[in-house]
């Protein structure tokens, strides 16, 4: 007779926990951003054309918009909320604007990306340059 119960104790604790946790960044449920148009009215000041760096620009993040200046005399404004999930941009070097959440990247020029993640361009602001003021139109 008898039973035969094997007990096994071996393996019963003690397993690795490693569940790897992916970046949380806030921006997997929702897909792009529609790019969140700036909150500007025509006539509104922006500030000193010689303020922004030829070849670059400026945040003007109360506006919500970045002025650039592509080339000298040039102005440009686009939104300054990243298309992809909405983070404001945070800076402006090397002839694009960047957003730091994800990685994209815009092209002063025009706003088109010029690196993912986002793949819609900032939506452009229309400005004009009178007596050194730049001015949304
Ligand atoms: S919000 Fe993701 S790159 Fe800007």
């Amino acid at each position: 007779m008898g039973i035969s119960r094997r007990q096994t104790l071996t393996g019963a604790a003690a397993l690795g926990v490693g569940v790897p946790l992916l970046a949380a960044c806030g921006a997997g449920s929702g897909g792009e951003s529609s790019g969140g148009a700036p909150s500007s009215t025509p006539g509104e000041k922006l500030g000193a054309a010689a303020d922004v760096p030829v070849g670059g620009g400026t945040i003007l993040a109360d506006q919500k918009i970045v002025v650039t200046q592509p080339t000298k005399g040039e102005f440009k404004a686009f939104s300054s909320i990243c298309t992809h999930a909405g983070c404001p941009v945070t800076a402006v070097q090397d002839g694009t604007i960047n957003c730091t959440c994800h990685g994209s990247k815009f092209s002063v020029e025009d706003g088109s990306v010029v690196n993912g993640p986002a793949t819609k361009p900032l939506p452009e602001v229309a400005v004009t340059v009178q007596g050194g003021e730049i001015t949304t139109a």
